[in-house]
C-alpha cells in the first residue's frame, strides 16, 4: 500500500514575522507565507516586544487562510498542526501558540510544538531532499549561536556555542553603532562588499581549552572603541571597511570552529541554518574552506534562512513520524533549549 502524504499546517510567530505553510512529507512546501514587521520595527532600531505580539495577532488569521489558498487545501486536508513554542519572545510565541493549539483542538487533529532552532537546521531538509542526518550544523540567527551535532532526528549534541552575544546580535549592534540602522546583517552584508576587510585588525575571541564555544562582545566592543577614537581624533571613518573587516573577523572564526567540530567527530558534512546562513561572506569562506578538505557544506535559500513556518512544519513532520505529538496544555517556554522537550 502507498504510504499516505502527511500535510502538516505550520505556524511561526517567535520574533517579528508572522508565517504560516503547509508542508507535505517535511520536504516539499506548498506555500510559505510570511509577513514581516521589520518596517515597523525599524522606527525603533530593534524589535519590540509588545508591539510585535500586536501585530502578530491582527495577521495571524489572514496569513494562516493565504497559506491554505496558496496550497490549493481546505483545513479538512490537513494531518497535524505545528507551531514554535521556544525560544524567542514570550508575547510573540503565545499569539502563535494559543492559535495553534485551538486550530488542532477544532479540526481534531494532533498538535506538534517545534523548538524554533530546530526548525531552522530543518530549512535545509527541504532545499536537500537527500540530507539525512548524522551531520554537523552551524546555527547563526539573531538570538542563537550553536554548533551542534545532529546525530539522527530529535538528537542533538550541542558541541559550541556563544558566551555573550549571537552572531547575528552582533551584526546588528556594529550595524547600529556605524549608522546602518536595522537590521543590521544584510546592511553590513552589502556594504562590506564595497569595503578592504584587511583594513582593521578586529580581535577574534579564542578560548584556552579545547572549546569551540564563541564570544562576539570583545569584537563589538572593539568596533565601538574604534569608532569612538576615531571621532575624537577627527579621523575620517571608511563605514565599508568597518563593516567588511569586522565580518571578516566574524567569519572567520565561525568558519574555524565549524571544521573543528568536523574533525572531532569525524564528519564530512556541515548544513548551516539561521538568519546569517544567508551571509554572503560566510556563504563562500565555507565553500572555500571546505571544498579543500573534501567536507560537503549546504546551506537553506535564502528565504528559508530567516524566520519562516515551512522550516518548522519539516522540523514537526520528523517529530510526528517519530511518535512526537504535543499535548492540548502546551504552552510558549521562551528559553527553551535545544533538543529539550
Ligand atoms: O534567524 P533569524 O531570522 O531570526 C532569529 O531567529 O534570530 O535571524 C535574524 C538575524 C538578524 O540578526 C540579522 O541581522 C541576521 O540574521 N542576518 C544576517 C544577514 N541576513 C540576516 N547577518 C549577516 N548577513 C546577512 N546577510
Ligand atoms: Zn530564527
Amino acid at each position: 500500500m502507498e504510504k499516505k502524504d502527511i500535510k502538516i499546517l505550520a505556524i511561526e510567530s517567535s520574533c517579528d514575522e508572522t508565517s504560516a505553510a503547509v508542508v507535505v512529507n517535511g520536504r516539499e512546501v506548498l506555500s510559505n507565507i510570511i509577513a514581516s514587521q521589520i518596517d515597523i520595527h525599524t522606527k525603533f532600531g530593534g524589535v519590540v516586544p509588545e508591539v510585535a505580539s500586536r501585530k502578530h495577532i491582527e495577521v495571524i488569521v489572514p496569513v494562516v487562510e493565504e497559506a491554505l489558498n496558496e496550497a490549493n487545501l481546505t483545513l479538512e486536508d490537513i494531518d497535524a498542526v505545528a507551531v514554535t513554542y521556544g525560544p524567542g519572545l514570550v508575547g510573540a510565541l503565545l499569539v502563535g501558540v494559543q492559535y495553534a493549539k485551538a486550530l488542532a483542538y477544532a479540526i481534531d487533529v494532533p498538535l506538534i510544538g517545534v523548538n524554533h532552532i530546530e526548525g531552522h537546521i530543518s530549512a535545509n531538509f527541504i532545499d536537500h531532499k537527500e540530507l539525512e542526518p548524522p551531520f554537523i550544523t552551524l546555527v547563526v540567527s539573531g538570538g542563537h549561536t550553536y554548533i551542534v551535532y545532529m546525530e539522527d532526528f530529535g538528537k542533538f549534541e550541542i558541541l559550541g556555542q556563544t558566551r555573550d552575544d549571537a552572531a547575528g546580535e552582533a551584526f546588528d549592534k556594529v550595524a547600529r553603532s556605524i549608522g546602518l540602522g536595522y537590521p543590521g546583517g544584510p546592511k553590513i552584508d552589502k556594504v562590506s562588499k564595497n569595503g578592504n576587510d584587511d583594513a582593521i585588525k578586529f580581535p577574534k575571541a579564542n578560548f584556552h581549552d579545547n572549546s569551540i564555544d564563541f564570544s562576539f562582545s570583545g569584537v563589538k566592543s572593539a568596533v565601538l572603541n574604534y569608532i569612538n577614537n576615531a571621532n575624537m581624533k577627527n579621523e575620517e571613518i571608511i563605514v565599508e571597511d568597518v563593516a567588511a573587516s569586522f565580518q571578516k573577523a566574524v567569519v572567520e572564526v565561525l568558519v574555524e570552529n565549524v571544521l573543528k567540530a568536523c574533525k572531532k567527530k569525524k564528519v564530512d558534512k556541515i548544513a548551516i541554518a539561521g538568519g546569517v546562513a544567508s551571509n554572503s561572506c560566510l556563504r563562500a569562506t565555507m565553500e572555500k574552506e571546505c571544498g579543500k578538505r573534501g567536507i560537503k557544506v549546504l546551506f537553506p535559500s535564502l528565504k528559508l534562512c530567516t524566520d519562516n513556518a515551512a522550516m518548522i512544519g519539516s522540523a514537526a513532520y520528523f517529530e510526528y513520524i517519530n511518535g512526537r505529538t504535543s499535548e492540548i496544555t502546551l504552552n510558549a517556554v521562551p528559553n527553551l533549549k535545544l533538543g529539550q522537550r
